[in-house]
């Protein structure tokens, strides 16, 4: 199961996004698609991303895929239905395992403007308060609930609800390598990227006077030495191909000049605290230096080589406060100053000083799936800056 921001999860600001940027989402939208088909995946709750590319998009996504979009909370005004399945009842190993999916409704703005008149997040637990006494009644024995909500409001659903054993976790984007327990149930939160696989196996073991679940849990990081499935490997190539004309062209057509929602005066870009390495250049020349001869000085050439420089999945490593960074479009190349000092606007003329470097600031990079042998120690020595004269 996947909990969302799946299919649509490059720039949500879609009203602001340059056409060629809409167009290559569109294209891996549909290789996700295809590929969550081909891995036989059963159920999916939508995130608010993927909910503002509009509901007859994701309608139309839904009748594509051989796995269900599940969401017990968005609700049709007219119909007072629900948009999508609310829940599925699925037979695993003799055991009846119910499965349904909530959006936080704190994301009804999220919602596309046509939408919003015709559609409505509803309160995420009163909808499970409904859906869980249908999985009773259809004598599901495990409750599994994928959710796209925050931390609070997870736990909240899993103090209220003692038959929900598993909540899946969605728009939370870290990676907890042990469930964390509320009450009844197991929380699992599997990391963001496709970088890791949660997996969870459980067994009932039943007595005469009680009924017990046993489960046990892990991550299983991605890496490497996991082959590519010859018909995945297919599709991702045929996605390389078609996506070509859209990933190279022209930079120039993304630039604010042409942007047209620039030229209405709609969409002011937001002022980044990011402010680039040349900037720090005037007063820490040594350091520089020593930068330029590290591996960081060159990531986004890597890219380049690679030709991968516009995929949004590789640039928040191999740039600077991706997504932060003013423009769209735009990136800081490298992994420069920022990327391990932290945003420098401010300093040092309004006398900010930056916080120290620590073991953290490199893992957001160096993770597991990344960089499987990273050691902090002695990486340290290979790239740390010298000190100020
Ligand atoms: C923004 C992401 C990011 C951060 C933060 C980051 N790195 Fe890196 N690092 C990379 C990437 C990407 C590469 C590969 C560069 C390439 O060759 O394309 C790399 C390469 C390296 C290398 C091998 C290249 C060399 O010059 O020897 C070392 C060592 C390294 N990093 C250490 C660290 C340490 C230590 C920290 C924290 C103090 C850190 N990195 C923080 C992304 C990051
Ligand atoms: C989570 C952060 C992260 C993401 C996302 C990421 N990289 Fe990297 N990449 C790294 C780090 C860190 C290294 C340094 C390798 C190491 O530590 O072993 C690296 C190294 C590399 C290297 C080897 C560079 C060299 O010359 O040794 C290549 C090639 C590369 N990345 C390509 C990509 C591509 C293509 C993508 C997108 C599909 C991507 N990376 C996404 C963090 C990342
Ligand atoms: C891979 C992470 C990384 C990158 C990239 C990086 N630094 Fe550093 N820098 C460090 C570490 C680690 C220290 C040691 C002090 C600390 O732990 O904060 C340091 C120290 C410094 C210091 C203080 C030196 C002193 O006198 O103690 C300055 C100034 C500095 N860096 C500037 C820069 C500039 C300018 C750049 C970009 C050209 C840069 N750094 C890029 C990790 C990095
Ligand atoms: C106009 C000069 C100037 C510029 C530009 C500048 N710095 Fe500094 N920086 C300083 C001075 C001066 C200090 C020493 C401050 C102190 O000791 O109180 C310093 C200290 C630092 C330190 C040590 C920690 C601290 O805050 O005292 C780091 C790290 C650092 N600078 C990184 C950067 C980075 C990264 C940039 C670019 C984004 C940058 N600096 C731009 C003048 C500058």
């Amino acid at each position: 199961m996947d909990s969302g921001d799946l299919l649509y999860s490059a720039g949500h600001e879609i009203f602001g996004l340059p056409k060629r940027d809409r167009d290559l989402t569109a294209l891996k939208a549909n290789l996700f698609l295809q590929t969550y088909n081909l891995m036989g995946y059963d159920a999916f709750t939508p995130g608010e991303v993927d909910l503002s590319w509009g509901i007859a998009e994701l309608k139309k996504m839904s009748q594509k895929a051989k796995f269900a979009f599940l969401l017990a909370n968005l609700q049709d005004l007219k119909t007072k239905k629900p948009v999508f399945r609310p829940y599925l009842i699925k037979e695993k190993g003799g055991i009846r395992v119910g499965l349904f999916g909530l959006l936080s409704n704190r994301f009804s703005g999220s919602l596309d403007p046509h939408d919003k008149a015709a559609y409505r997040l509803t309160d995420p637990l009163e909808a499970a308060r409904q859906v869980i006494g249908e999985l009773k009644k259809k004598k599901s024995k495990v409750i599994i609930a994928i959710t796209h909500m925050d931390e609070s409001e997870q736990r909240k659903l899993a103090e209220t609800f003692r038959e929900v054993y598993f909540v899946v976790s969605g728009h939370e984007r870290g990676l907890k390598r042990q469930p964390v327990e509320v009450n009844n149930a197991q929380i699992l939160t599997a990391g963001t990227r496709g970088e890791y696989l949660g997996q969870m196996e459980f067994f009932l073991k039943e007595k005469p006077d009680e009924t017990r679940l046993l489960s046990n849990y892990q991550i299983i990081t991605l890496r490497d030495f996991y082959k590519d499935h010859p018909q995945t490997a297919k599709l991702v190539n045929q996605f390389r191909a078609d996506s070509k004309p859209l990933h190279f062209a022209e930079k120039k057509n993304g630039s604010p000049e042409k942007d047209p929602w620039m030229q209405k005066g709609t969409y002011a870009y937001p002022v980044s605290d990011y402010m680039g390495g040349a900037s720090c250049l005037s007063c820490h020349q040594p350091q520089h230096e020593n930068w330029k001869k590290t591996g960081h000085a060159k990531a986004y050439q890597t890219l380049v080589g690679e030709k991968r420089e516009r995929d949004h999945t590789c640039l928040p490593c191999h740039t600077t406060g991706f997504g932060e960074v003013s423009g769209f479009g735009d990136v800081l190349e490298n992994v420069q100053c920022e990327s391990c000092h932290g945003p420098g606007r401010g300093h040092p003329e309004d006398g900010k000083k930056l916080p120290p470097v620590g073991e953290k600031q490199c893992l957001l990079c160096h993770n597991p799936a990344k960089s499987p042998n990273f050691d902090y120690a002695p990486s340290l020595t290979k790239v740390r800056c010298p000190a100020s004269k």
